[in-house]
């Protein structure tokens, strides 16, 4: 099998690489690519070095699956072209996430919807994967009637340039900036850019993704995203009005039983979920379960999980294990 990886070099790149090592992966013929910039560069993946090449290269060795994590520029270039090589490009930017011909999966909750002809899928939003994982049993067994989110992301998930500004602000160092503000000792209520509604493009890719996983445009949604000087992962209090009346005792029980979730919630022990325990896994935690007691058949949640894991490569490298096991062997 091989397997292309555009974006190799960055943030979430690196990340694959050893997600895609962890899940058995190492032993495909594997093609590194980034920008012009890298090729030549050396890269390790799987005990073995590997020489980047251009994007052009990779296309023409005609791989069983590229995954794309190079930002929505290059998606929108080179996935087509892969594509039209019969390649099944697994992207990660939000290129194509909203084209209604392209499959938004996260595996556990709607894998089913990749059919053979599917050349392009897409990787979700990292805040909307983590909670919709929350949200799916809850979905399924009582209807969502309305989402009220705050998010409170990761550096991480601005890349590798946002990581260093707050490593050298935390010791006082110049550097080049990837936010407008500050973020060491700072935090700010803006992700990604603004739109004419007032809304950032972060907030707007939450209601969009999440309609579209759990397949019900009628869920109203509305997200305040807020990035904080953190790397473990991100963060979400999610507010979750349901259709129906529940008990906590099935909620705990629905949440208990969704694959790649753990119910972490232990307040008296000072036990809720926390990026710095989520780092590195690839579960997605859930806490702080309880009523809302301000209005009916209301929930409050508090979900975290790391960000370039579930939220990106871990994701990712499942859908092209689905891909590989339905329509490769
Ligand atoms: P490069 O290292 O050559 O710039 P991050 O999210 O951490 O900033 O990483 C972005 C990734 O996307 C890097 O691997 C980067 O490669 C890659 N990239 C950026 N622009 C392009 C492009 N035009 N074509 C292919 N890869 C790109």
């Amino acid at each position: 099998m091989k397997i292309a990886l555009v974006g190799a070099t960055g943030l979430v790149g690196g990340v694959m690489r050893k997600v895609l090592e962890e899940r058995g992966f190492g032993n495909c013929t594997f093609l590194p690519a980034a920008s012009e910039r890298s090729i030549g560069k050396k890269i390790d993946f799987a005990g073995r070095e590997y020489v980047m090449m251009s994007v052009e290269d990779a296309i023409a060795a005609v791989p069983d699956i590229a995954i794309f994590s190079a930002g929505s520029g290059p998606s929108l270039k080179y996935a087509p072209m892969f594509a039209e090589k019969g390649t099944v490009v697994v992207d990660n930017s939000s290129a194509w996430r909203s084209d209604p011909n392209i499959p938004l999966v996260v595996p556990e909750i709607n894998g089913d919807v990749i059919k053979a002809t599917d050349k392009i899928i897409a990787n979700p939003n990292c805040s909307t994967i983590q909670m919709v994982m929350a949200l799916c049993p809850l979905h399924k067994r009582y209807g969502i009637r309305r989402l009220v989110i705050s998010t409170y992301q990761s550096v991480t998930g601005t890349g590798m340039k946002a990581v260093n500004q707050l490593m050298k602000e935390r010791v006082g160092e110049p550097c080049e900036k990837a936010y407008p503000h500050q973020i060491d000792m700072n935090l700010f209520p803006h992700g990604g850019t603004f739109e004419d509604n007032g809304y950032t493009t972060e907030e707007i890719k939450l209601v969009n993704e999440t309609r579209k996983i759990l397949r019900d445009n009628d869920i109203q949604i509305t997200a305040t995203v807020a990035r904080v000087p953190v790397t473990g992962g991100h963060s979400e209090a999610v507010n979750v009005e349901l259709n129906e009346d529940f008990t906590l005792e099935e909620v705990y029980d629905l949440l208990n039983r969704m694959p790649g979730l753990v119910v972490q919630d232990d307040p008296e022990h000072n036990i809720y979920p926390m990026p710095m325990w989520a780092q590195g896994r690839d579960e997605v935690f859930v806490g702080r379960i309880r009523r809302d007691f301000s209005q009916p058949k209301t929930l409050n949640l508090w979900v975290v999980g790391d960000n370039l894991r579930k939220g990106a490569a871990t994701n990712a490298v499942q859908i092209a294990e689905l891909v590989r096991d339905r329509f490769l062997k």
